[in-house]
Order: structure tokens, then sequence, then C-alpha cells
């Protein structure tokens, strides 16, 4: 493969990773298929079809769910999937021309896009997951959709939270600092104090912040501090996170367990999100 093929190749490699997060899925209407001929998608996504040939087609429901009605080249028909399941169409014109749209439950959604944000590299990691079964891995993937969607942890324990040059808050495309990914030592002002942010990844036992599942819990349910018995965490928004699900907190567990082993930084980040 030549320069130019690989560069080329890693470009589509790339729009391909970046299309996973995107809320449209595209089908094409060729003559005489659908392509791809099934698309599965996140619940809420659109799909969109776009007649690409030189004859008239339709999209239509098996069901009656939806018909496009007649497409003419160029044409394209639009689609919100706001139920899982799985979803079959035709060609009203052309009946041998089918397809169908998988919609994704609202647990595979999350998981889904708990993946995706690590395989389009917005977050630079790799996941120890290795001999793990599948079911912890669905966990780890659950609790990297709450971990950096949802919860904001890299902003106050990563230092610094970006990568030079990809930080979004100077307009710039995001993508998280793995060097620094959850190693802590961000100073965060709360109750009137200043207190670091501390070191979430894995210790040499595997433990997250070098804590058991059930001290972990407890200091996100109830804000004990972990390091000083009979004081609360002042900086940490454990009153907020402390009302996630049983369910939840052990698929934070389970991710923080996954991600790369890191000292903790010798310099210290002077604000959260830098
Ligand atoms: C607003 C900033 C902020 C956010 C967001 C945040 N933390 Fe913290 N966290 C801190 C700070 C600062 C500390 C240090 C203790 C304190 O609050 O006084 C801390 C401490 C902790 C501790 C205790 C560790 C120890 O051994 O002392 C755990 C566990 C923890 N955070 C987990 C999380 C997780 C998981 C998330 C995301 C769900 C998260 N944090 C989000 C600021 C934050």
């Amino acid at each position: 493969m030549n320069a130019k093929t690989s560069c080329l190749l890693a470009l589509a490699l790339l729009l391909a990773a970046a299309r996973s997060f995107a809320a449209t899925a595209a089908i094409d209407i060729k003559d005489f298929q659908f392509s791809p001929a099934t698309v599965t998608v996140n619940l809420g996504d659109t799909v969109k079809w776009t007649n690409r040939g030189s004859s008239t087609h339709t999209s239509t429901s098996d069901t009656g769910a939806w018909n496009s009605g007649n497409l003419s080249p160029g044409q394209s028909f639009s689609r919100v999937f706001s139920a899982e399941g799985t979803f079959k169409f035709h060609c009203a014109i052309h009946t041998s021309m089918t397809g169908s749209v998988v919609v994704r439950s609202p647990e595979q959604t999350r998981i889904q896009t708990g993946k995706d944000i690590i395989a389009t590299k917005v977050l630079p990691i790799t996941l120890n997951l290795a001999g793990k079964p599948a079911s912890a891995v669905n966990m780890a993937y659950l609790g990297s959709y709450i971990v950096n969607a949802q919860s904001g942890c890299a902003n106050c324990h990563s230092c610094p939270a970006y990568q030079a040059g990809h930080n979004p808050y100077k307009g710039q495309s995001k993508v998280f600092n793995a060097a620094s990914y959850l190693a802590g030592n961000v100073r965060v002002t709360g109750g009137g104090i200043v207190a670091l942010s501390a070191n979430l990844t894995p210790d040499a036992t595997g433990k997250p912040a070098g804590l058991t599942l059930a001290v972990f819990k407890d200091a996100l349910r109830a804000g004990h501090d972990p390091d000083v018995p009979g004081s609360l965490l002042q900086a940490m928004p454990w009153p907020f996170f402390g009302m996630m699900s049983d369910y939840d907190l052990n698929a934070v567990y389970e991710y923080l367990k996954a991600v790369p082993k890191l000292a903790t930084p010798t310099a210290q980040c002077a604000s959260p999100g830098q």
C-alpha cells in the first residue's frame, strides 16, 4: 500500500469512526437494492434514505409504519426511530428490494455510546477487558457512558483534561488527554477549601483509586472521605452521584477497573477542564 492509499484508508476509517456518533444513518437506494440493506442504530436516531439510482423508488414499512411515497432520483426521506426493535421495509415499486432497521434498546444504546466514545478516539485509551465475560465488558462500556457522557469525572480528575490543541473550551476539536486520564491532581474549590482531586485509575491490585467496591460506593453515596475517616468530601459532587442506582454505580466501578493505570501527575492543574 502506498502512502497516499494508506492516508486515504486512515481518513476513511476516521470518517467511519466519526459517523458512529452521528444521529443519522444513511441508506442509499440503488437500482435495485438498499445499501446497506440493514442498519443498526441507537434509540432516537434518524435513518435517511436517498435515491442514488436512476429509477423511482420508495422506502415503505412492511407493517405500514411509514411510507416515503415516490422518491425520484436524488430525493431523500428521513424517519426518526424512537422504539426499539427490527423494522423491515421494501420498495413499493420493486418489491424484491428489501431491508431492515434494527433499533437498539435504551440499555444497548447507552452501552454502544460508551463504546463509541473510545472507538472514535475522542477518548484515545485502550480498556483492559482481556479475559472478561461479555456481561462485564458491557458493564464497563455502560460505565464509560456514565463517566464520560454524563458525570464529567474527567473534567475534575484529569490534569490536564484535554490533549494540547484539543480543548473544546477553546473552540478546538475535543480529545481527552490519555496520559493523564482520571489520574487526579486538579485543584477544585468546595466548602471554602481547595481540594486536590484523587487518582481514580486502578492501583497495583486493580482496584480503582485503591478502593474496594463497598468503600467506593460509600464515598459516592454518603461522601465519606476514604482517606480521612469521619470527614466528608467537600469538592466532589457526591450528593448528585449518590442518587445513581446500584446497577449504574457498579458499571462506573467496572469501567474504572478497566481504564489504564497511571501515576498521579507531579504538576497540579489550577482548575477543572483545562
Ligand atoms: C467538580 C469536580 C469533580 C467531579 C465532577 C468529580 N469529582 Fe471525584 N473528587 C473531586 C475532588 C476535588 C476530590 C477530592 C476530595 C474532596 O472532594 O475533597 C474527589 C474525590 C473522589 C473520590 C475519593 C477518592 C479518595 O480516595 O479520596 C472518588 C472515589 C471520586 N472522586 C470519584 C469520582 C467519580 C467516579 C466521578 C464521576 C462520576 C467524580 N469523582 C467526579 C472532584 C470531582
